[in-house]
């Protein structure tokens, strides 16, 4: 389905643009299947995003959000993914409960929650055992190391293939994440990506040869469309690439 890349000029023009394409795939899946199934990136970047989409009309009895990644801490914490997104976004929205979709992490054992949501999401897209549902839009980011979601260089992560959900590895801080063919089942991957310490990772990912497991962004090869949207000082040197 294609691949886009598209490099703005600021930190501003970046979100704005991020904004408009996730407002129109969300709108474009409600149009053509009744709803939109979303997983939100962590992390910082994306903040200023979920900010601005609570700021837009949109049908959230329709809108189903997911996490592609989560940290192995209480939803209160401050490093929780799902936290940032609750402040930033969901709270302040008429969105019912019970179409957020947290990544569990009280269960004291992250191979438990693991299982647990990959559970979750079976029952929510009907999905048969061996098969990966295909959520309509994934968002990512990337870490200056090249990783995405919580798929970290040489972990263990990157090589699973027979689930949706797996237990990632930064640093021995367990994370749950996404595996990466569940992400390439998506229908629309969203990379936002911002600051110049992550121009030398895109380099290596955007180079022709590499390593995957060195550069797990790499992995990121969806059946559907690929946008990587980033802000001038981290894509300057791929405002050319196709
Ligand atoms: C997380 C994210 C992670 C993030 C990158 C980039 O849980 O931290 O899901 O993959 O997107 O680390 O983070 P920044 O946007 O803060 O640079």
């Amino acid at each position: 389905m294609g691949k886009h890349v598209e490099v703005l000029p600021t930190m501003a023009g970046l979100i704005e643009r991020a904004l408009e394409l996730v407002v129109a795939q969300m709108q474009s899946s409600i149009s053509d299947r009744g709803q939109c199934t979303i997983a939100l990136s962590g992390g910082s970047t994306p903040k200023p995003l979920y900010e601005a989409i609570a700021n837009v009309d949109l049908p959230w009895q329709k809108i189903h959000v997911f996490w592609g990644d989560e940290r192995y801490v209480a939803p209160d914490h401050p490093d929780s993914n799902q936290g940032m997104a609750r402040r930033a976004w969901l709270d302040k929205v008429n969105i019912p409960a019970a179409n957020i979709h947290p990544m569990p992490t009280l269960a004291g054992d992250p191979a438990v929650d693991a299982s647990k949501h990959e559970a979750e999401l079976r029952e929510f897209f009907k999905t048969p055992p061996g098969e990966f549902p295909a959520l309509d839009i994934i968002l990512l980011g990337m870490g200056d190391d090249g990783h995405t979601a919580s798929l970290f260089p040489h972990t263990e992560a990157l090589l699973v293939s027979d689930r949706l959900i797996t237990v990632g590895n930064k640093d021995g801080q367990p994370r749950l994440t996404f595996t990466a063919p569940l992400i390439n089942t998506a229908r629309c991957v969203i990379f936002v990506v911002a600051g110049a310490n992550k121009r030398p990772a895109l380099a290596q990912i955007f180079a022709p040869q590499g390593d995957e497991i060195a550069y797990p962004s790499r992995l990121i090869q969806p059946v559907g469309e690929l946008w990587w949207l980033l802000d001038e000082s981290a894509g300057q040197e791929l405002k050319f690439v196709g």
